[in-house]
């Protein structure tokens, strides 16, 4: 048996439609109760999964050892773990039907029966997103975060110069990288610039996660609510405020899912 507690909401905890997300009304259910912090969330639109990162918090807050985590697959409800692999960070290749799992021990692919299976790359592997109209795919390595744009045909990887670190990061379908440096500043490295340009009004260390919603809109999810990130505008439009801390932020139509500690909320618009 796994050494693993956790527990099913399987009838959905829906409330009523009173929060508001861009001006519309919708309702929050649990979807998962987990012990740990899931983050990382990703969802495939072609198998329904929701893909998420699983944090020990235990080691997490400690100091002397390495914090552990997981790659799980959250399928009709249930979390599956993958556990052939130390999984980090997972993306999905919708056109192409590919669900690529980061570890630490470089670049693997997710088969039929949920085996990681390594295509290349012997890296440690945080962070690693996939925009849905281009072949591209960024990671983000272990120990500096530097960000790199892989070319998965050569096992090549070419560093984004002009990006220090990165702990979130997320690119729109123009090229536009958003990232996150160190806790300090939400930045936009506009595709063939030198410089990034840095959004203003955020609090410094609030940043959590960012996501691209199916609009091609940069959604950032940070400890006061919900701010959608545009390119030509270094202010930040609010969209939602949140009462708790948020760990992941994924988007399936005009569904999302926000991860915080020990939980996965599904959102939904009240028609
Ligand atoms: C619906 O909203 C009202 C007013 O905010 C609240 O009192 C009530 O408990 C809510 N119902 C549920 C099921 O959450
Ligand atoms: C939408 O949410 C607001 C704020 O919570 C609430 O006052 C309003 O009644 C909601 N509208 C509907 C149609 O549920
Ligand atoms: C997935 O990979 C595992 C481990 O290599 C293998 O045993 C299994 O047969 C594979 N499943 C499919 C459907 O290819």
């Amino acid at each position: 048996m796994w050494p693993l507690i956790f527990i099913l909401i399987t009838s959905a905890l829906a409330d009523n439609c009173s929060h508001i997300f861009n001006d519309r009304n919708y309702t929050k259910s649990a979807i998962l109760t987990i012990k740990g912090l899931p983050t990382n969330l990703v969802y495939n639109p072609k198998s329904k999964d929701l893909l998420f990162t699983l944090i020990d918090l235990e080691t997490l807050q400690n100091q002397e050892v390495q914090t552990k985590m997981d790659q799980y697959v959250l399928r009709y409800g249930e979390p599956i773990k993958i556990d052939n692999i130390n999984g980090q960070s997972a993306a999905v290749d919708v056109k192409n039907n590919i669900v690529y799992i980061a570890s630490d021990n470089g670049l693997n692919i997710l088969n039929k029966t949920d085996r990681a299976i390594h295509i290349g790359y012997k890296d440690d592997i945080v962070q690693i997103f996939k925009p849905q109209n281009s072949d591209d795919i960024y990671a983000v390595l272990f120990p500096d975060n530097e960000v790199y744009k892989l070319d998965l045909i050569n096992e090549e990887k070419e560093r984004i110069e002009n990006i220090p670190c990165a702990f979130i990061i997320a690119v729109d379908d123009n090229g536009n990288i958003f990232y996150e440096c160190e806790a300090k500043y939400v930045k936009v490295l506009l595709k063939g610039f030198q410089e990034s340009i840095e959004f203003v009004g955020l609090p410094k260390n609030s940043a959590r996660a960012v996501s691209m919603d199916d609009n091609n809109r940069v959604i950032l999810a940070s400890n006061d609510g919900l701010y959608w990130l545009k390119p030509d505008n270094m202010i930040p439009k609010k969209l939602m405020d949140l009462d708790y801390v948020p760990a992941g932020i994924a988007f399936n139509g005009d569904n999302f899912y926000i991860s915080t500690t020990e939980m996965i909320y599904e959102y939904n618009p009240c028609i």
